[in-house]
């Protein structure tokens, strides 16, 4: 059940149902750390990161049931402080543990995530400004090994180096239960990081935004548990609002929230596509002729490198030439060869790829190898003439609730091989 058989050509029509945010339900669940009561997570996808992190907090002592789309978390009163490089490589987000731990219990050992196909993904962010709060961090034997003296961390002023959205998560974690108050300079702006806020202000932190990317913690003694419900996934509605695009379709995208994607309905209107909000989302009509855009990843709220790969399947068959440019990773183009595969006119040139539309598609046997390229494939896929399989799907399973059901609902031929 490994790859995934598209016939393209079909013009997608219908209404799909945006899941809950992987990104804001992880750093959500690891706040589970923080706190000895009960919490309960409501519209948690189901995907194999958010198993992942399930299987990560499991191991260090947190029960988790599942009912449908609710977990309850109960944490033990005996929780490891070790997280183990066999549960830490599967997923980068695993290092979000580092500072939760540090903040209640004064000590961690959490193995380095390693890198992945986007990038070397370091932690070097986070750890500077865990040793600001306190923290003696060393990496030995592929681990982070961390102690606080006395067990409790000072709150400190930080400005990060550069925008990043894990270390801002989890240095707020890390600063609600810290002594004093913590300031982040140069903080990511990301709206799931708002949900996180939101949930660890539910359990009695005190986190505010300030104006110009900072953010005020004021250290508090210890936190409630938290009922939430996690907000929709912009990055998953962002990627069906193209499927409309690439398909020449009308989607309505239900649960999705205008004021999340205002750059990419921005992008997508001068793309040709008509966008308008609904009373239950937003409703995507692609048009006729894709026009060709320049595009560039910017930090939020600028066009999302989540979003990167599946704009390049646009303006794979758009008309006219277009450059888009990676700002965030270093190597997050692995989707251009796969792209080529199809027939599409890609060339990479350091953070550019310039791209010349292509009136077809050709469907081919194409290699999925990383989350977001995965989804670009499927996107040319639906484009494309004839048959395409997309082999090692178990990317998209990372990021994706229920693909093959939700586009064929809307009249693709997908399936799973
Ligand atoms: C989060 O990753 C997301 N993951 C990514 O989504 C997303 O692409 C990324 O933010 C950027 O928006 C989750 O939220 C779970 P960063 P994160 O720290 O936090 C460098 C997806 O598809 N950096 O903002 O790991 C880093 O190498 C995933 O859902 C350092 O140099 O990203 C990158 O170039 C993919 N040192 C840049 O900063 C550090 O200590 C931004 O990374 C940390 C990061």
């Amino acid at each position: 059940m490994d790859k995934i058989s598209i016939l393209g050509g079909k013009t997608l029509e219908g209404t799909i149902t945006i899941s809950g945010s992987k990104n804001a339900a992880l750093p959500i669940l690891v706040s589970s750390l923080l706190t000895r009561e009960i919490s309960n997570l409501d519209n948690v996808p189901n995907l194999l990161d958010i198993t992942t992190m399930k299987e990560l907090l499991i191991s260090l002592g947190i029960k988790i049931v599942a009912k449908e789309k609710s977990l309850f978390i109960e944490p033990s009163n005996n929780i490891s402080t070790h997280a183990d490089y066999e549960l830490v490589r599967k997923m980068r987000a695993s290092v979000l543990v580092l500072g939760p731990l540090l903040a209640r219990f004064g000590e961690a050992e959490v193995s380095l995530p390693g890198g992945c196909a986007i990038g070397s993904r370091p932690v070097d962010i986070h750890i500077n400004a865990l040793k600001k709060m306190g923290a003696k961090l060393e990496i030995k034997d592929g681990y982070i090994k961390a102690s606080v003296p006395n067990k409790k961390l000072v709150g400190a002023d930080i400005t990060f180096p550069k925008v990043s959205v894990g270390a801002t998560e989890n240095i707020i974690m890390a600063a609600c239960l810290a002594k004093g108050k913590t300031i982040i300079r140069n903080a990511a702006l990301e709206p799931e990081i708002d949900d996180l806020i939101t949930v660890l202000n539910k359990m009695g932190a005190n986190v505010y935004r300030l104006d110009s990317n900072k953010i005020e913690v004021e250290g508090v003694i210890s936190l409630k548990g938290f009922s939430h419900s996690v907000m929709p996934d912009r990055i998953e509605a962002g990627t069906y609002a193209m499927a409309a695009v690439i398909t020449a379709g009308r989607i309505e995208l239900l649960k999705a929230e205008e004021k999340y994607l205002k750059n990419v309905i921005k992008y997508l209107n001068r793309v040709g596509a008509k966008i308008e909000s609904t009373n239950n989302g937003i409703n995507i009509e692609g048009p006729k002729v894709i026009n060709n855009i320049d595009m560039k990843t910017e930090v939020y709220p600028g066009f999302p490198t989540d979003l990167q790969a599946q704009a390049m399947a646009l303006m794979s068959v758009a008309e006219g030439s277009s450059v888009i440019e990676e700002s965030i990773f270093e190597n997050r183009f692995m989707h251009i060869a796969e792209l080529v595969r199809f027939g599409a006119n890609i060339k990479n040139k350091g953070v550019k790829a310039h791209i010349v539309g292509c009136k077809v598609l050709n469907g081919a046997q194409v290699m999925a190898t990383d989350l977001r390229a995965s989804s670009s494939l499927i996107l040319a896929g639906l484009r494309a003439e004839g048959e395409t399989i997309i082999n090692r799907v178990y990317h998209l399973d990372r990021g994706y609730e229920n693909l093959e059901k939700k586009l064929s609902m809307c009249g693709a031929n997908i399936r799973r091989i």
